[in-house]
């Protein structure tokens, strides 16, 4: 394909509708409000049906009524979870994006010890854990494809090509650093790294109806989620991180925006790491750069 055509594919999200579960909080919000800005519609979905309301509420005060609808959904919940997804379709008339941000962090009693698979508490919550980020992920997705795959076959523009679609359906999930590391708190290390399978797996399956599959792994971000008990954590590394800052939710929802972006239709079954450069630091310490600029 030419540049020329490949510039064709268009660099906008705006006039899609994206379907984000965990909107109501964190980095779902803030991914809400980004799509919102490139003008795309939302569907705003939570647990915490009052939280999806108040983000929905701040871009309809931004951007105009109709931008963005809040539902409640628990993604725990087969049923559930079909019959929201069909409203939404109905309420916007097609999905062509799901971010998949509904999950559940860790906890001390999430930590795996010689014992663990033994004791009724630890399997209890790892239940939770893997039924949330990971059943609930596959349970969004299974929901959303036929709506997704219509939505491809009414976007495609073969541009020339010999494939039959322009993959312009998307889906991203949300893995974590923990994914390509680990955090030490076993459920959750275990269900990110669930999350990168699925999102592979899927990437394989659904790619020829249409539809591209990523997922992204922030580092440690500031979000109700963290602040309660990795804040201190966040603020060391973000001192000692090569340009010394903390990622913010915003960045994240940058990454998952670029991966809905009709130009980004190459990347499929990727996992793209939002973690400001920290994985790439030796034994987890940077480099003296004050150091070695006094030497040069
Ligand atoms: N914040 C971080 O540092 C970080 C880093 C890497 C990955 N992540 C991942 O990003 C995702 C979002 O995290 P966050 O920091 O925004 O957390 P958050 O707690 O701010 O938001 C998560 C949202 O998911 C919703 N939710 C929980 N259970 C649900 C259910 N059963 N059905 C529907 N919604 C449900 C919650 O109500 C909440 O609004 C999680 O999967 C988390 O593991 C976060």
């Amino acid at each position: 394909m030419s540049l020329s055509k490949l510039s064709l594919m268009g660099h906008s999200a705006a006039g899609r509708v994206a379907v984000i579960t965990g909107a109501g909080s964190g980095l779902g919000r803030a991914t809400a409000h980004l799509f919102a800005d490139e003008k795309s519609k939302i569907a705003v979905l939570d647990i915490n049906l009052d939280n999806a309301s108040k983000v929905v509420e701040e871009i309809e005060s931004v951007h105009g009524k109709g931008v963005a609808h809040a539902l409640k959904v628990d993604v725990r919940n087969t049923d559930n979870v079909k019959a929201v997804v069909d409203d939404v379709a109905k309420h916007f008339g097609r999905i062509d994006f799901l971010i998949n941000s509904a999950g559940v962090g860790i906890a001390p009693g999430l930590t795996m010890d010689a014992h663990a698979w033994d004791n009724a508490d630890f399997l209890k919550n790892y239940e939770f854990v893997m039924d949330i980020n990971v059943t609930g992920t596959a349970r969004m997705i299974q929901a959303c494809v036929p709506h997704l795959a219509k939505a491809a076959a009414e976007n495609d523009t073969p541009l020339n090509t010999s494939t039959p679609w322009s993959n312009t359906s998307r889906i991203v999930n949300m893995a974590s650093i923990a994914a390509v590391r680990v955090s030490g708190m076993t459920a959750y290390d275990v269900s990110k790294h669930a999350i990168l399978g699925l999102t592979r797996s899927a990437a394989t399956r659904l790619g020829p109806k249409g539809i591209a599959v990523n997922c992204v792994a922030p580092g440690p971000v500031f979000t109700p989620l963290t602040e309660a008990y990795t804040g201190p954590f966040i603020r060391q590394l973000a001192s000692e991180k090569p340009h010394r800052r903390p990622e913010f939710p915003e960045d994240v929802a940058q990454a998952i925006l670029m991966l809905c972006r009709p130009s980004a239709s190459a990347m499929n079954g990727n996992i793209v790491e939002i973690d400001g450069g920290c994985r790439n630091m030796m034994f987890g310490h940077p480099y003296n750069f004050d150091a070695l600029k006094d030497k040069s």
